[in-house]
């Protein structure tokens, strides 16, 4: 191979891999045993020739390695995700290597996590689950694990992008419930999804759904009966819930997050579902992760998950084989991000197949 490709841990599947040998690139798959590379664990990886790296959410990618990587004559990194918080883009800007993220193979995926996360705290799942197995349950009763019915109620969606809408149109169609999302730029695909189901609902002779885009996000914590949260994480977004956004929820509401952990003030949300034993949450992401804060794994009115939202074989190999299309195509010059080193949300729309 005459292009030096790194990948800083092992990714699912052989499609990447091969795609990557096909076109002149030799691989190197780090396999050191500890989840979390360091700076300088990666910093020599890179060593002093390195064509691209293909990088995980976990590693800080910021000036120093991007120093490191364009000393060794790298070009382009990817992160294996959509999110990309733990990227300095304008570190990478300016040692002219470009970056790219895993966009669109993850969007369903990761809104049926968001979307189990939803039922489980509804419906108690995990809590009925560890009753089963500590051999308590001795019989039907009428107030075993009562939760919540979804149908009718409304759900609230904050940040409404690929995966927000995609998370929004399976409670709408799959469970009758209302939506109110609120974000920056309106979503009139989902608007007219909605309208269009709540007239075959009512062409039906059912309940129709209503859709209401909230003119602040406090409208949406006031109304909604499930709440998940979908934002970017950046300066705007950082302790997005907090004590007071906590107290402003119905006192039965149900928060979710699949976005990332720092969106949630999540001592106050230990706080919170201490004093409010029928607020649930369903979480997949933490502040400081891998911790989570004291108290959290105490609470039987919260169901954790370790950052598994885009865990499916077909979404993992798919994020794979597009953080190796991203760097194979700067390496090769494909026009995967035209002229500039933005992060392009839409990249994987117009990948073209390798020459
Ligand atoms: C996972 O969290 C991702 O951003 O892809
Ligand atoms: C994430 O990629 C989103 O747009 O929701």
């Amino acid at each position: 191979g005459k292009y030096r490709v790194i990948s800083t841990k092992p990714m699912p599947g052989t499609r990447w891999i091969n795609l990557l040998i096909e076109q002149d690139c030799r691989v190197e798959i780090c396999t050191e045993k500890k989840t979390i590379l360091s700076v300088e664990d990666i910093i020599s990886l890179i060593g002093n020739k390195c064509d691209g790296v293909i990088g995980q959410l976990t590693e800080d990618w910021g000036e120093t390695l991007f120093a490191a990587l364009s000393r060794a004559g790298g070009k382009a990194f990817s992160n294996m995700a959509v999110g990309y918080n733990n990227v300095d883009v304008n570190a990478a800007n300016k040692y002219g290597v470009a970056v790219g993220n895993t966009p669109g193979v993850l969007t369903e995926t990761t809104a049926e996590l968001a979307a189990s996360l939803s039922l489980a705290a509804a419906r108690r799942i995990v809590e009925a689950d560890e009753f089963m197995r500590a051999g308590l349950y001795d019989g039907w009763l009428p107030h075993l694990f009562v939760g919540n019915l979804l149908k009718g109620q409304t759900v609230g969606v904050i940040g409404a992008g690929r995966i927000g809408s995609a998370y929004a149109r399976m409670m709408v169609e799959g469970f009758k419930m209302n939506l109110i999302y609120y974000d920056l730029y309106q979503s009139t695909r989902l608007e007219k999804f909605v309208t269009a189901y709540g007239e075959f609902l009512k062409s039906n002779g059912e309940q129709p759904v209503h859709w209401k885009r909230a003119s602040s996000m406090d409208e949406v914590l006031r109304e909604a009966d499930v709440i998940s949260l979908h934002p970017v994480l950046d300066k705007t977004t950082y302790h997005l819930i907090n004590k007071e956004s906590l107290a402003t929820m119905k006192k039965e509401a149900i928060l979710v997050n699949c976005s990332r952990g720092p969106v949630i003030d999540e001592v106050a949300l230990v706080e919170h579902l201490k004093q409010n034993p029928m607020f649930r949450v369903g979480l997949d992401v933490f502040e400081d992760e891998p911790f989570m804060k004291p108290g959290l794994a105490e609470m039987k009115n919260a169901v954790i998950v370790p950052h598994i939202a885009s865990a499916s074989k077909w979404t993992r190999e798919g994020m794979a084989t597009l953080a190796a299309l991203n760097v194979l195509g700067k390496i090769k010059g494909y026009p995967i991000w035209g002229d500039s080193n933005r992060v392009e949300p839409f990249l994987n729309e117009s990948v073209p197949p390798p020459a």
